[in-house]
């Protein structure tokens, strides 16, 4: 991969998602901030993230959309940091999420219930509680058996389940095959043909309040054609269910709308508001979206620091101090996120260089990557792209802390989730009785 310098970068670049990062005399900035500057106040690896970003792709999106009057729920699992998702919050943007953290998240950053809409698989009883609880707006149902328990639940409340259904289309969403969802035998959805017998299930019973449809495909999509195929479908199924007089008022379109990992330009969102436009506006249904990654990917950075060199075999291999818990994209998926020096002297020596974390662990490698300047121990990099499914991913393996997450905002910069430390971890454990009484719940103060 080659790997451009500021100039190049801003010239190939969609002025959307990469105006806030730029080489300003051979330091990288994101938006005003020195991303050095962050790195001598707070250690290494760290997750950073342009507020700007995130708050010019949301109004992008809106604006595209608005024609069709879809309304934006980012899924929350992309990146589930609270003020993240206050900064979505604050400029109107409902939440898409998955379990009763995801929830308690959306509540405290302040996304009011009627802007909430609950999916997976599998919801448990007390997720379902919860949700009917705080006045959720829709519940996506993903199997019968989760419709009786949520019917049941509700009765036991005195409530009204909002529900949707949501709907398995059978459509290849070509992208990779882990995160691949609208297919049959995936585990997602509700096969088409069961749906119009559970929805006159539904409605006749005075605990659900059936809504609608939804649909999700995928995720990482960079060819918009399957969206155009599922919705078709939908819409298809849509008129079967009013020809036999069901109401059908909301449909919820999925998210998975893909980035360029290399700094391209991606995915067209006009192309894709007009494929919602053409397959599913003229229905007369409230329409939803629920982007994750598009929203937040291209926003953040992994910082991180090389730890040693050595030569593995014939490749000049650098050790950073960021590792596949870190960011496990690259171990789980083959993903490759490009590499921007903090410092790019212009015209300097270059090279190629294997990138791997300390974890123990043949696949904790982030790729081998070309036109990088001679490195040192010390020397600063970033992974770019890494604003989805980077710390919401990161896992404590190996005993390591979960990094800080940092947010820039024009000239400043703050720590919106501290680093973790091992005492934090060990005041969660305790030795069997059998053992010792120790427990270890003052660690996180005493270390
Ligand atoms: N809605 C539902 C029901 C989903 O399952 C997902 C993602 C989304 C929306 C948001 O999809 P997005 O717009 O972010 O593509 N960890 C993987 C991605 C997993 C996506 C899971 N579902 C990765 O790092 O590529």
């Amino acid at each position: 991969m080659t790997l451009l310098n500021g100039n190049e970068r801003a010239a190939r670049s969609p002025a959307l998602h990469h105006d806030s990062f730029s080489y300003e005399s051979g330091q990288l900035f994101i938006e005003g901030m020195s991303v050095n500057e962050i790195a001598d106040a707070i250690p290494t690896p760290f997750y950073c993230y342009s507020a700007a970003t995130i708050s010019n792709a949301y109004r992008l999106l809106a604006d595209k959309l608005g024609s069709s009057r879809t309304s934006i729920c980012f899924a929350v699992k992309a990146n589930s940091n609270v003020s993240v998702l206050r900064l979505l919050s604050d400029l109107g943007c409902g939440m898409d999420i998955v379990s009763g953290g995801e929830l308690e998240r959306a509540l405290a950053a302040g996304t009011q219930p009627s802007k909430l809409v609950f999916s997976g698989v599998g919801k448990t009883r007390a997720e379902i509680s919860r949700a009917l609880a705080v006045g959720i707006h829709q519940i996506n149902v993903e199997s019968p058996a989760e419709l009786d328990a949520i019917r049941d639940i509700a009765r036991s409340l005195g409530r009204r389940a909002p529900i949707v259904f949501r709907v398995n289309p059978d459509v290849d969403a070509k992208t990779h095959a882990k995160i691949s969802t609208g297919k049959k035998g995936d585990k997602f959805g509700i096969a088409l043909e069961e749906i119009p017998e559970l929805y006159a299930k539904a409605e006749a019973s005075p605990e659900l309040d059936v809504a609608g449809l939804a649909v999700h495909i995928g995720s990482q999509l960079l060819d918009l054609s399957p969206y155009r195929a599922a919705y078709e479908r939908l819409a298809d199924l849509v008129k079967t269910l009013r020809s036999r007089s069901h109401q059908v008022r909301r449909l919820d379109l999925g998210g998975g709308l893909g980035i360029s990992y290399d700094f391209g330009a991606g995915p067209d969102v006009g192309e894709y508001a007009k494929i919602i436009e053409e397959t599913v506006s003229s229905i007369d249904c409230e329409l939803t979206v629920e982007p994750g990654r598009w929203l937040v990917g291209p926003a953040g950075l992994l910082v991180t620091e090389v730890l040693y060199l050595k030569n593995t075999g014939n490749m000049a291999t650098a050790i950073v101090d960021a590792a596949m818990n870190d960011l496990m994209r690259p171990s789980l998926y083959s993903a490759v996120h490009p590499v921007l020096p903090l410092q790019n002297i212009d015209g300097g020596d270059s090279s190629t260089y294997q990138l791997v974390g300390p974890v123990c662990e043949t696949s904790d490698v982030f790729g081998s990557y070309e036109g990088l300047p001679k490195l040192r121990e010390g020397a600063r990099l970033a992974f770019g792209c890494a604003g989805a499914y980077g710390a919401s991913m990161a896992s404590t393996y190996n005993s390591r802390d979960l990094i800080a997450e940092v947010l820039v905002d024009g000239a400043q910069f703050r720590v919106i989730r501290r680093r973790q430390t091992i005492g934090d971890l060990l005041a969660l454990e305790a030795d069997a009785p059998w053992q010792s009484s120790n427990t270890y719940a003052d660690a996180a103060t005493a270390l």
